[in-house]
């Protein structure tokens, strides 16, 4: 039971706990090997559009690209049959297929492309107050668009708990006019916040979509929790919990059981989610080891670009594999990528030892009836077996932990959570978590089920050299409670958060912004105390990390936008979000990463999100859906690959394309060989009619820059203006790695920058 529930865990909540990376990589790959051996299985088949597309035409549309029926017993076991059809963002269908079956559908008019689906991952109380929205007297963002009345944010997740607190519908409005949707809990639980509910799983589709994990509930309320007072997880963390944009509604797409979630199924719910009518979609999912998947293999990427074509903003989890660059998910233009970083907020537990040093760390289960009186101290790698030193399972059997402090290592095949399991199995009464290098000073608060503290690798190394240098280590923790605001290094890019360049396209810089993932409290569907499976309707709330919780708040911030601007594009709302981010910390420093170093632009993108200031941007860098076809035949992209994508026949001879730094997007990622390179944006006038914007570069190292014109003046509204960069390779020598800079556009009020970075080829 304990071990199927770790599985189940593990695969499910990839986007929101590093540490289980290793383990979850090698559970899913078992899968996607175990699906990939079976002779059938399921493919995602894309067409062309029949010419008259009503629904029985489609389904005979469909059925006709199948091997015709035969009627002996054994063939009928190999009878495929289709399992979602699709038709707002793709036209096609989902059926289990053998490769010879998939082979003599090639050839059939009106197929563009077929692929065997891939199992995929499921990648609060403070953060309105941190992110501004309560700000300047009532003046602040949440008045101004309304709290995201009327707008709907559909979350394509692994579903939701009805009854929770977090989605009771006080001041909500009834849906618009437009909502199609359904809900299909058997009670009547939906209700003006919780507007539908749909189950997309195709081995479950009769069943109603429960949440049984807590990702599902945890995203949903992150975005567009209600307000609930008196939320906490073990009495820390106390206060009102509420969503980011608390009067917008939500629509759930459970598209992931507790095992893990499947791309016809994550296709399916995108699809039905268009047709429903949401407007924003936050998908906190991604693949389990990310890797290079161009974007027509992509299927997370396919239907994000339908859904943007039907002006959805689309808002995903960049991925848990940081800090090593090269670890994106989800990257492709016309999504919102989202990397991780931290809040002013820590739930406190100083590890103090036998000779008086203290190193401070986190952990949310702080009980009030452990003494602080020090006890044993030991290092579970000290009988040198690696895996003792990471507390895997069986790993303490010859440590003697009994009635100690155990002092383990994260990673491996184990969360930090079953570590502490693992130890108090063993006799152990506390545990002191220590980073491993790669993830320096970043911390993480865990509702762990023994006294804990989890500590940066700096104090790891000290108390590794403490226990060396005695013959009697010993260490307590003193628990300290929640602490707001005494973070001078918040906002930092937490280590789990995946780096750039992106691999499918590194001439568009990737993740686009960070925003609050560490220690994020909302809804979870179980108490966390006593933590079972089962469903429970008790209110509760849980304290858990990653890029998956850091993605619905963009979601929740980009409804307000949409609240505030019902007319913006999603290219729009993205360029909003990304020209007017923080680039700096609370106390005005460089944002740092786990290094407590200056993060780069693979890490920040275009820097820590400001709703406040997005909601008056001055000027948006707008794309069409017509704009992305130059890009993806610059992508060098067969015309079969980019229909694929975008759902249209294209001849990439005829048109121009054009390299990937051109798309008119708010950042620059520029590959720099030994020529100069030169583009052009279009800015759109979204401020005052009248006004004049001055330019402010900071140039990277290692080259030359020249932008012209260097004022842009605006007499309207919506006014379009033209401007060409040109970036210009200095001397040989020096010029290795990557370079950064900026380039801004000032007026009076506002200030438009667009981060560049340079990678020299
Ligand atoms: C919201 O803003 C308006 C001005 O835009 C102001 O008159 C009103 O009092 C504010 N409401 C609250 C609750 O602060
Ligand atoms: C380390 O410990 C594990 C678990 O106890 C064991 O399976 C493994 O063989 C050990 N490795 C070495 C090198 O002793
Ligand atoms: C502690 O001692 C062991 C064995 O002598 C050594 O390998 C290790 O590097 C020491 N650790 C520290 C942090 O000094
Ligand atoms: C958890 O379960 C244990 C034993 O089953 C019980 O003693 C304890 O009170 C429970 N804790 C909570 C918070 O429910």
């Amino acid at each position: 039971m304990e071990n199927s529930r770790c599985t189940a865990l593990c695969i499910l909540t990839f986007l929101f706990a590093i540490d289980f990376n290793l383990y979850c990589s090698s559970t899913a790959a078992l899968a996607e090997e175990l699906l990939s051996s079976s002779p059938s299985q399921t493919y995602i088949v894309l067409t062309r559009k029949p010419e008259a597309d009503d629904e029985v035409s489609l389904q005979n549309w469909y059925q006709s690209f199948l091997p015709t029926v035969t009627t002996t017993s054994s063939d009928q076991q190999q009878q495929p049959q289709i399992v979602h059809e699709y038709r707002n963002v793709v036209t096609g269908f989902a059926a289990r297929l053998t490769s010879e079956q998939v082979k003599a559908m090639e050839d059939k008019e009106g197929f563009v492309s077929a692929q065997p689906e891939k199992i995929l991952a499921l990648q609060t109380t403070h953060t309105p107050n941190f992110l501004g929205l309560l700000n300047d007297r009532g003046l602040g963002f949440w008045n101004r668009s309304n709290y995201g009345k009327g707008v709907i944010i559909g979350v394509v997740d692994g579903g939701v708990l009805p009854h929770h607190p977090s989605f009771n519908d006080e001041g909500v409005p009834p849906p618009p006019a437009k909502w199609k949707g359904k809900c299909e809990f058997k009670s009547k639980v939906c209700n003006n916040k919780l507007i539908g509910a749909r189950n997309l799983q195709k081995v479950a589709k009769n069943e109603p979509p429960f949440d049984e994990e807590g990702h599902g509930s945890h995203t949903a309320g992150t975005a567009a929790g209600n307000f609930v007072k008196g939320a906490n997880v073990f009495g820390n963390a106390y206060g009102t919990a509420v969503g980011v944009a608390p009067h917008a509604h939500l629509a759930i797409y459970k598209a992931c059981s507790a095992k893990a979630c499947a791309e016809s199924d994550i296709l399916a719910a995108i699809d039905v989610a268009v047709e429903d009518g949401v407007d924003v979609l936050s998908i906190s999912l991604g693949h389990v080891s990310p890797r290079l998947s161009p974007f027509y293999s992509d299927l997370i990427a396919i239907g994000a670009f339908g859904a943007t074509q039907k002006g959805i903003f689309v808002s995903c989890a960049a991925a848990n594999s940081g800090p090593h660059l090269k670890t994106l998910s989800n990257d492709a233009p016309w999504i919102l990528t989202v990397g991780a970083s931290t809040i002013d907020r820590t739930i406190k537990a100083t590890a103090r030892l036998g000779n008086g040093a203290e190193y401070d760390g986190q952990s949310t289960f702080q009980p009030e009836d452990f003494q602080s009186t020090l006890l044993p101290l030991v290092y579970a790698g000290s009988n040198g077996n690696q895996s003792s030193a990471l507390c895997e399972k069986g790993s303490l059997k010859n440590v003697d932990v009994k009635g100690k402090i155990v002092l383990c290592e994260k990673g491996g095949r184990i969360s930090r959570i079953g570590k502490g399991k693992e130890i108090k199995s063993d006799g152990g009464v506390a545990m002191i978590l220590m980073n491993q290098k790669a993830d320096g000073y970043s911390t993480l608060s865990d509702s762990h089920v023994l006294p804990a503290t989890h500590v940066g690798y700096a104090s790891g190394l000290k108390i590794k050299a403490y226990i060396n240098s005695t013959k009697d280590p010993k260490a307590t923790i003193l628990f300290k409670g929640t602490i707001i605001g005494h973070q001078s290094f918040a906002p930092a890019v937490a280590s789990l958060s995946s780096r750039g360049p992106s691999q499918a396209s590194p001439g568009i810089l990737k993740p686009d912004i960070i925003g609050p993932g560490v220690s994020i409290l909302a809804a979870w569907p179980f108490s966390v105390d006593n933590s079972t499976t089962s469903i429970s309707t008790k209110s509760t709330f849980n304290i858990i990390s990653g890029t998956s919780m850091a993605c619905p708040h963009l979601s929740g911030i980009a409804a307000l936008l949409k609240s505030s601007h019902p007319h913006w594009s999603p290219a729009v709302i993205k360029s909003a979000i990304m020209t007017t981010a923080d680039v700096v910390n609370l106390a005005g420093n460089p944002i740092v990463d786990q290094t407590l170093s200056p993060a780069d632009l693979f890490a920040t993108g275009a820097g820590h999100v400001n709703p406040f200031k997005a909601n008056d941007p001055g000027l948006v860098y707008d794309l069409q859906s017509d704009d992305y076809i130059p890009y993806l035949c610059g992508l060098k992209y067969t015309d079969k690959q980019v229909e694929t994508i975008t759902q249209r026949q294209a001849k990439c001879s005829q048109i121009k394309s054009i390299a990937e730094t051109q798309l008119n997007y708010p950042s620059f990622s520029v590959l720099l060989g030994s020529a100069s390179q030169s583009y052009t944006r279009t800015v759109t006038n979204v401020g005052e009619a009248n006004s004049i914007y001055t330019l402010e570069v900071s140039v990277p190292q290692g080259i030359g820059m020249r932008v012209s014109p260097r004022k842009l003046v605006f007499t309207k509204v919506n006014q379009k203006a033209t401007y060409t960069v040109e970036f210009i390779p200095q001397r040989e020598g020096g010029n290795r790695g990557f370079g950064e800079g900026y380039l801004k556009w000032v007026s009076g009020k506002h200030s438009v920058r667009s981060p560049i970075s340079v990678i020299f080829k």
